[in-house]
């Protein structure tokens, strides 16, 4: 099922990346402005190396704590920040490369954040899989029993 920005209650999504992800990141903040979303971006702004942890760690919290609805991460694989951002309790964020996986971890994971590398897609697949990913709803259903599986593996 397909659903839009103002469809949502909660249309905040928090973006952050490392140094190797910051003009993606700034596209993508535009990129879903346009489309209704409120793109919280916590930086960073200085193409200083900074290591991806923190930044996955700092969007996760933001996601976690109910203040953005999504989160979008980015560093140069979109692997590093992906794993920081799992690590914290509520998170489910996957790195995607593809359309296809972007929309299928919102519909069977419930996914409630998004990685990219920036390193390893373009522009305008990027804009195409963050589009994917926002515009799906999760289906619950037979899903919503595996979901809560992974959120057990938290207590
Ligand atoms: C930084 O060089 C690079 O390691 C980082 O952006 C990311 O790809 C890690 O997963």
């Amino acid at each position: 099922m397909s659903i839009t920005a103002t469809q949502q209650t909660n249309n905040r999504v928090v973006l952050s990346s490392d140094h190797a992800a910051i003009a993606l990141r700034l596209v993508i903040a535009a990129h879903i402005e346009a489309r209704g979303w409120v793109a919280v971006d916590i930086g960073p702004t200085s193409p200083e190396s900074t290591p991806y942890p923190q930044h996955g760690e700092a969007a996760a919290r933001r996601v976690a704590s109910g203040d953005c609805r999504f989160g979008i991460v980015l560093c140069g694989t979109g692997q590093g920040i992906m794993m920081a951002a799992n690590k914290i309790k509520g998170i489910r964020c996957g790195v995607c490369a593809d359309t296809f996986s972007a929309r299928m971890i919102r519909l069977h994971n419930n996914a409630n954040m998004l990685s990219l590398g920036a390193r390893v897609v373009g522009e305008g697949l990027a804009l195409d899989i963050v589009d994917a990913f926002l515009s799906a709803e999760f289906e619950g259903g037979r899903h919503a029993a595996r979901v809560e599986m992974i959120a057990a593996l938290e207590a």
